[in-house]
Formats: structure tokens, sequence, C-alpha cells
């Protein structure tokens, strides 16, 4: 039996019936990962890689929550999602221990786009934060989709203010460049050409790589120098400083020696 993301007697017998045969508005399933819905999102914004078992976890963890109302439409013909849509609560002390609800994260397949699924999914949800006692919704949008949140009943109100945070472009560039690496390196591997800039960047992180190698043998280079410095002036030691030399200061007396050899 599929585990649903919420209850789903919160799904409105209207909406439903305002769908062309063989859709099916429901709660987010834990499934419907195979189902594509990631896919879906990722028409809306960045997903990035997230697998089964970090979609199951993340699905679990807003399942216990009771705070997330994940809506999907879904096309049976093909078994796919075709639209999904969240209502976030928010808790509140104001308005008498009031909720909010935010709607975030609509999409429709681009390729069903212009079939009221959109208007439906904001329906749904409205439904929804009703049915559990929110006392509005709220969502933010870009410019070019407010008419359509306006067919939707929904009206303009105040402006929306952002703060993105680095970390998180940092890891996308991070990201970026594991995935040129892997890439190169794939190329490389397989004896495909790369294109002329991709050579020369390719290039520059391979004498990067070997600058680091060779420093790395230098500071080796070095250190077998000072050995063997050490090794042949302990020959002309007296007898006394070889005894310290074996109780373990041949390093200074190494250099005392080098010093006075040099004179
Ligand atoms: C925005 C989106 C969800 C609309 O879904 P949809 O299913 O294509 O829209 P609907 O068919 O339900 O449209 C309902 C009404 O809004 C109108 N509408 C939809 N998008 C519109 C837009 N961008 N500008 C003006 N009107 C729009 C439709 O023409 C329709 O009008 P009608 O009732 O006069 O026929 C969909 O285009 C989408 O997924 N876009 C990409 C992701 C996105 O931007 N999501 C919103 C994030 S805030």
């Amino acid at each position: 039996m599929t585990v649903n993301l919420f209850a789903d007697l919160l799904i409105s017998a209207n909406v439903q019936a305002q769908l062309p045969k063989g859709y099916r508005i429901r709660p987010l399933a834990i499934d419907d990962y195979d189902r594509g819905v990631l896919k879906l999102l990722s028409q809306l914004s960045v997903v990035g890689e997230v697998s089964k078992d970090q979609f199951i976890e993340r699905f679990e963890h807003m399942r216990n929550l009771k705070t997330y109302f994940i809506t999907v439409i879904h096309e049976e013909s093909t078994d796919r999602t075709v639209a999904v849509g969240t209502l976030v609560v928010e808790y509140k002390f104001l308005h008498e221990c009031g909720k909010i609800g935010h709607i975030e994260d609509i999409v429709v397949d681009d390729s069903q786009r212009g079939k009221k699924f959109g208007q439906r999914l904001i329906d749904q949800l409205q439904y929804t934060a009703r049915a559990i006692g929110c006392y509005k919704v709220i969502l933010n949008c870009t410019l070019h989709n407010v008419p359509f949140y306006e067919k939707c009943g929904l009206h303009q109100k105040d402006v929306q203010m952002a703060n993105y945070f680095e970390p998180l472009l940092i890891r996308e560039e991070e990201k970026i460049q594991r995935e040129n690496w892997r890439k190169f390196e794939h190329r490389r591997n397989s004896g495909l050409g790369l294109s002329p800039m991709a050579e020369r960047s390719f290039h520059q992180m391979l004498h990067e790589v070997e600058e680091a190698r060779l420093n790395k043998l230098r500071e080796t280079d070095d250190e077998r120098d000072e050995r063997q410095v050490g090794t042949t002036i302990a020959g002309v030691l007296s007898e006394e400083e070889k005894v310290q030399t074996v109780t373990g200061s041949l390093k200074i007396l190494t250099i005392e020696t080098k010093t006075d050899g040099a004179k």
C-alpha cells in the first residue's frame, strides 16, 4: 500500500470533478519519486542530485511534521505526475494562535500547460488551507506570473524581500567543478578529443597538479641533502661529537660543523 504525505480526505471532490477524465488530484505519495516528480520540479528551479533514499528521508520528515501538504495531479494513462504544488502551514501566536498557508513550488509540466491544471492546484491548496483552519494564504512569484495568480483569486499585497546566502552558491560552484573534472577525465581516458578551450583548461589543471607534485619532490631532495651532509660530516667528528650524535643532537652538530667547514 502506498504512503501518502497527508490524508486523502483533504482533497476536494469539486476540484477533482473539474479535471479532465484520466487525471487525479491527490496528496504526494512516497512512490512519486518514480513518477518523475523531481523532474517536474526541475522545470521550476535547480533540484540537483537527489537519490531515492534522500527523497524518502525528506518525505518522512515532512510527513512527521504534519505541516506539508504537497499535492500532485497524476496522469493515469502514463502513470506520471504532471503538476505539483505545495502548501506549508505556519503556526503563529498572532491572530489568536492563527495559521497561515504558504503556497510554494507550483509547476505544471510544460507539455500540459494551458489546461487549467495550475488553477486547479491553487484551488485545491486554498481548499486545504481553509479546511485546516488557515486565515489566509500567501505566496511569492515573478511579475510574469501575477496574472495567473489573479485568475486564481489572489491579489497583490506588499513586496517580497530576499537574501540569498553564499554557501549555497559555493557548493554549487564546487559541484560544477567536480563535474567538469569528471568529464575531462572521462574524455581523456576514453581517447575522445577535447575542444581547444577545454584542452587548454585541462592542461592548466594538469600543470597545477604536476607543479604540486614536483614541489613535494623538491622538499624531499632538500631533506635528503641534509641527511647526506650529516653523514659525511659525521665521518670527521671527534669521538666526543660522535657520542653526542648517537644521543640525538645530530642536527645541531651538522649545522655547526658545516659552518666550520665552509670557513
Ligand atoms: C504558471 C503555471 C503554473 C500555470 O499553469 P497552467 O496550467 O499553464 O495555467 P492554467 O491553464 O491553469 O491557467 C489559468 C489561467 O491563467 C492564465 N495564465 C496562466 N499563466 C499565465 C501567465 N504567465 N500570464 C498570464 N496569464 C496566465 C491562463 O491563460 C488561464 O487563463 P483563462 O482562465 O483566461 O483561460 C505554469 O505555466 C508553470 O508551471 N510555469 C512554470 C513554473 C512557474 O513559473 N511556476 C510558478 C512559480 S511562482
